[in-house]
């Protein structure tokens, strides 16, 4: 579905990302991407969603070289990003905000908006409240399910368990596994332990650089990500 070779990335003159490589399988359900702050996960997710472009290297989606698309085009093929900071349109309500989720795919919204609010029932108890009033828990539950309103082949998920208490952290996985039925889902994360729990694919990333890559368990076996991230 998604390869991505040799990969540099900067920002100016400053370089974030060197050499990385990585690979989203037909097959994967779920690949994560963890890794300390500052190793350059959300810039990999930007660079994969089109809205930065590398100095070097190749992403390829559905075997089209990205270079040749622009951000529309990569969502219209079926690549969704539901970015770090949400990004919700706050002064609108949470069905206006679905609607805009759906702005590739108008034809089969309310179909769609159907699925989404079996998945998050909040979504639809709270239909036409501002998407600023709804708690954090209910914005990233909105954010998730704006991202699917797209139809995405890919869905990827930068900290959807960021800031939120752990038992609503806990839920957020369990609804990610769910989603993981019908979806790859790409999963950044600081939860080290419970994203490679759910990892088909995973990749450790350090100072910008793929350190580790394997299996989720092999990830969780690791020694080095067992002193540096896991405690105990
Ligand atoms: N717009 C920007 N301009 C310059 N430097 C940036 C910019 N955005 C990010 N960086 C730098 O790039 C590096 C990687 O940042 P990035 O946000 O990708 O890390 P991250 O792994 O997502 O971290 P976190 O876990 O804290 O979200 C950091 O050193 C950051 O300061
Ligand atoms: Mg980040």
């Amino acid at each position: 579905m998604i390869t991505v070779r040799d990969l540099d990335v900067h920002y100016g003159d400053l370089q974030v990302l060197w050499d990385v490589s990585l690979d989203v399988r037909d097959d994967d359900s779920v690949v994560v991407i963890v890794g300390p702050n500052g190793a350059g996960k959300t810039t990999l997710l930007k660079t994969l969603s089109g809205v930065l472009t590398p100095t070097d290297g190749e992403i390829r989606l559905f075997d089209t070289p990205t270079s040749t698309l622009s951000a529309s085009d990569i969502v219209r093929r079926g690549f969704v990003h539901v970015p770090e900071k949400r990004n919700l349109f706050g002064d609108l309500s949470v069905y206006e905000n679905l609607r805009m989720g759906s702005y590739t795919q108008r034809d089969d919204f309310e179909a769609t908006r159907q699925e989404v609010v079996e998945m998050f029932p909040v979504l639809e108890e709270r239909r036409d409240q501002k998407a600023s009033t709804l708690s954090g828990g209910e914005q990233q539950m909105l954010a998730i399910g704006r991202g699917l309103m797209a139809k995405p082949k890919v869905l990827a998920l930068d900290e959807p368990s960021g800031a939120l208490a752990p038992q609503l952290a806990e839920r957020v996985f369990q609804k990610i596994d769910t989603i993981s039925d019908d979806v790859t889902v790409i999963l950044v994360e600081q939860h080290v332990d419970q994203a490679l729990g759910l990892a088909d694919r995973a990749y450790l990333l350090e100072n910008g650089r793929i350190a580790t890559e394997g299996t989720g368990r092999e990830l969780l076996e690791s020694e080095h990500v067992r002193e540096s991230y896991l405690s105990g």
